[in-house]
């Protein structure tokens, strides 16, 4: 009809001109450092990771004889069917004590350029070695985890297959590495945002679309950027105005245990956005349990500007569509203890 072939063509413009929109919004984005989650396992330092070490590292994630009590393993605060995490503002570890930070995820872990909420741990190996002996987690000794590793033969049999040629391969630091290479594997590709990146203009609604472009433009890159959205630098923790004391407990002054350096007092890592939908409560402290909250606190404290309604929802909206595919893990059949297993101390 006349109709259509005269509005055809200013469809058609519509269509293109969307098209374009979306490829500058995606230009944009990776002008301001956000990447997708990479394809294949990534590299990580003095560590080459085979199918072995994942496997061994796989059964120490889940393995409570890590701990002294028996009954605490990694997946305990970093639950795998739950984002990685606990959902508790603060972990309880050992004795049913309750630690001083929240338990961030381990889901993409590998991306950030250092470990803990203030960076103190350079890798996740190095990271896996302190929970174990914390007093409020797993409470255990690198000598007894060792014995306990010593007393089933097929962690000792699995140990030499990891890590074939040594003379002594079930130690405490070849522990951290296997662990270390099963958490390569703990990587969730494919969000909506990752699909976008890649060129699916479908893969965002407009409402998410106008998300990222707010989340861009209102300077939320400047700390949270490149693959994890987070997890490279540190800045003040109320860098324009520092929040209340519940979110930020005084006594906890973040980077400056590690550095002792005045301007470290309440620097903390920029947070990893990666799964952030699904890893709530937030904060080091945990005690904010709503996503727009925490934005809304985001803009105040570090941006100095206060975010209407609108713009908290929509942003919000955005960090949605960083969930990505969570990995299917096959829960580990472990090694049964024997006569010389350590016994569990509650
Ligand atoms: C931090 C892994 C056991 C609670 C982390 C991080 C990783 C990790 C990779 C750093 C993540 C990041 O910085 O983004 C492990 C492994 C464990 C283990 C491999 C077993 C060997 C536990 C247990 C608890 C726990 C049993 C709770 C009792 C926490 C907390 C933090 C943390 C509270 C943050 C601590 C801080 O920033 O000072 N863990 N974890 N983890 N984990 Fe674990
Ligand atoms: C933490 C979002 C701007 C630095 C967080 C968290 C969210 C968030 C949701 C909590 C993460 C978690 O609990 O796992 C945003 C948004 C921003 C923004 C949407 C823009 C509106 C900034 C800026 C900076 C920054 C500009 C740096 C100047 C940090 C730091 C943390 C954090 C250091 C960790 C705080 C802590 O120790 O608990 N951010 N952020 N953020 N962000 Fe932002």
């Amino acid at each position: 009809t006349i109709i259509t072939r005269a509005l055809l063509p200013l469809l058609l413009l519509i269509a293109a001109s969307v098209q374009a929109d979306d490829a500058a919004l995606r230009e944009k984005a990776e002008s301001a450092g956000l990447e997708p989650i990479p394809y294949g396992l990534a590299e990580v330092k003095d560590n080459p990771v085979t199918r072995e070490k994942i496997e061994l590292g796989k059964m120490l994630f889940f393995d409570p004889r890590l701990s002294k009590s028996g009954v605490i393993s990694c997946n305990t605060c970093h639950n795998l069917g739950t984002g990685g995490d606990d959902n508790l503002p603060t972990s309880v570890g050992h004795g049913w004590q309750q630690g001083p930070r929240n338990s961030p995820t381990v889901l993409n872990a590998v991306f950030n350029a250092a470990q803990f909420w203030d960076g103190r741990a350079e890798d996740l190996k190095a990271q896996a070695k302190g929970p174990i002996q914390a007093g409020v987690e797993m409470a255990n000794e690198p000598e007894q985890v060792v014995e306990t590793l010593n007393s089933m033969p097929e962690y000792v049999e699995r140990f030499g297959r990891s890590f074939p040629g040594e003379d002594d391969p079930v130690s405490f630091d070849n522990m951290a590495k296997a662990i270390e290479a099963f958490e390569v594997t703990l990587v969730t590709p494919n969000s909506p945002f990752d699909q976008f990146l890649e060129g699916n203009d479908g893969a965002l609604t407009d409402a998410q679309k106008q998300g990222l472009e707010l989340y861009i433009d209102k300077g939320c890159t400047a700390c949270h950027t490149g693959v994890n959205l987070g997890g490279q630098e540190y800045f003040p923790f109320g860098l324009v105005k520092r929040p209340g004391a519940d979110i930020l407990p005084p006594e906890d002054k973040g980077r400056y245990r590690v550095t002792e350096t005045a301007t470290d007092e309440y620097v903390f890592r920029a947070a990893p956005l990666r799964n952030i939908a699904i890893t709530a409560p937030y904060f080091h402290s945990g005690e904010i349990w709503d996503l727009e909250q925490a934005v809304a606190v985001m803009g105040t404290a570090q941006l100095g500007a206060k975010l209407t309604d609108d713009e908290v929802t929509s942003i919000a909206g955005f960090l949605e569509t960083l969930t990505g595919e969570q990995p299917l893990v096959e829960y580990p059949v472990l090694p049964v203890e024997t006569d010389s297993t350590p016994k569990p101390k509650l």
